[in-house]
């Protein structure tokens, strides 16, 4: 459906039931498929035909609605995983191995910055984290001989940085290496990372995809543009034989559109699960069907909810890239010109005492660790996940104690704002 706009393709792509065939997708709750011969289901363990045999490595209700995403995307391929951290792990881990090094924007989601500095370091894979803000000469200088990815997320949880992807893609092609970037704050409704130069696209459709906190997932997207060949003694696991897939060559056989989520499909799903459950991918796929309604929504209730807060006497600052004072308003601008996404930061005077009184006294926004899904939540990281840290500690990690993180749902934003503004006075 690539000719279709954004509207059409979030409602119908990736789907298109056959005569008297179900209209919604179905849902393929079966762990397994039946073939009439052993040369049958041979043919799909070789990857000369296509088709499910094990749910642990694909499923068709999966495969729908990973198309929709790879269409939303613009890219060539998709597939679901179990969750977002599911989709950046197996998207670096696709290309890396022990030995390889990372170059990565340090203003990522806490739990993929874990993912990358802690667990992915026990495997033996390095990183040098860059300042998204970072000059293209010092992100030239964090290139390694042996480094295989660049990752970054277009508007950063929780920091609200817009990323430069142009320029983040310009220095990994110019090391011979794809820009990876986790779009799930912009969605591809504001924000298409393939167009900008990223050559992998991760989400976790946890948040706005499926927009209705109902379901964890995540998603991988190949823009099929990344040329693995030309580049094959940085990516042996692509370019050379698999011994553990009858000797299966992924970019010789798949060509550029297929071969990394074909590889990560028969190999990663194949070794370490991480499959979505099609009952998931089902409700997915219903809020994938209303995305381009509600992001305009989220993004005019972030931008109203910023605007209100920006003016008031009680808030020291606040962080949403549709406010002109914005660090990242230019960069918007660029990126994501029809708006970011509902989440906005701000800064409560009288630090972490403060942040309590306001949240307790908060009637619509509930205190949730969640974001970006129909109904606002907010959270005040120093009295929940980063409590154990002290004063200090907070300040040298940029997280003043009376920041708060409020994600803007789907509500009118005159109760949100009329909301917000009890609260406040209560303080
Ligand atoms: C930008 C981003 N990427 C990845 C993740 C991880 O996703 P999940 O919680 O679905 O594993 C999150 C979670 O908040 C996130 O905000």
């Amino acid at each position: 459906m690539s000719d279709y706009r954004m509207s059409t393709k979030c409602v119908q792509s990736g789907y298109t039931p056959g005569n008297g065939e179900p209209r919604q997708i179905p849902i393929i709750q079966s762990t397994t498929f039946k073939y009439d011969t052993g040369e049958d289901m041979g043919k799909l363990f070789d990857l000369e035909a296509s088709g499910y045999f094990y749910t642990r490595l694909q499923n068709p209700t999966n495969d729908y609605v990973a198309a929709k995403i790879a269409d939303l995307e613009g890219g060539t391929a998709a597939m679901l995983t179990s969750s977002g951290q599911a989709a950046n792990f197996f998207a670096l881990f696709n290309i890396c191995e022990a030995g390889s090094h990372i170059v990565s924007s340090s203003s990522i989601y806490g739990g993929t910055f874990n993912l990358i500095s802690v667990t992915m370091k026990k495997m033996g894979i390095d990183v040098t984290f860059v300042s998204p803000d970072c000059t293209a000469e010092e992100l030239n200088a964090a290139f390694l001989d042996n480094t295989r990815a660049v990752f970054g997320e277009t508007i950063a949880n929780p920091a609200l940085t817009v990323l430069d992807i142009e320029k983040f893609a310009q220095a990994a092609h110019a090391h011979g290496v794809p820009l990876i970037v986790d779009n799930t704050f912009a969605t591809p409704v504001n924000c298409r990372p393939i167009e900008w130069g990223a050559d992998i696209v991760t989400h976790s459709t946890t948040k706005y995809m499926d927009g209705h906190g109902a379901a964890v997932g995540g998603a991988i997207v190949d823009s099929g543009k990344f040329d693995w060949m030309a580049e094959k003694d940085k990516f042996p696991g692509l370019c050379t034989p698999d011994e553990s897939y009858h000797g299966i060559t992924y970019a010789e056989r798949f060509g550029n559109e297929g071969a990394f989520i074909t590889k990560a499909t028969a190999q990663m799903m194949r070794d370490l699960g991480c499959i979505q459950s099609p009952q998931n991918a089902f409700l997915l796929n219903l809020g994938l069907e209303s995305l381009h309604v509600r992001m305009p929504r989220h993004v005019e209730n972030g931008q109203a909810v910023a605007e209100f807060l920006k003016d008031h006497p009680k808030v020291v600052s606040v962080s949403y890239s549709g406010l002109p004072s914005d660090r990242y308003y230019e960069a918007a601008q660029k990126y994501l010109p029809k708006g970011g996404c509902g989440v906005v930061s701000f800064e409560i005077q009288g630090g972490r005492e403060a942040a309590e009184v306001f949240m307790k006294n908060l009637k619509l926004a509930a205190i949730e660790t969640h974001v970006a899904d129909a109904r606002t939540c907010c959270l005040n990281p120093a009295s929940t996940t980063h409590r154990q840290m002290t004063e200090e500690q907070l300040a040298q990690a940029g997280i003043p104690a009376g920041l708060i993180r409020i994600s803007c749902g789907l509500e009118d934003k005159e109760d949100l704002i009329a909301d917000l503004a009890q609260a406040l006075e209560a303080v």
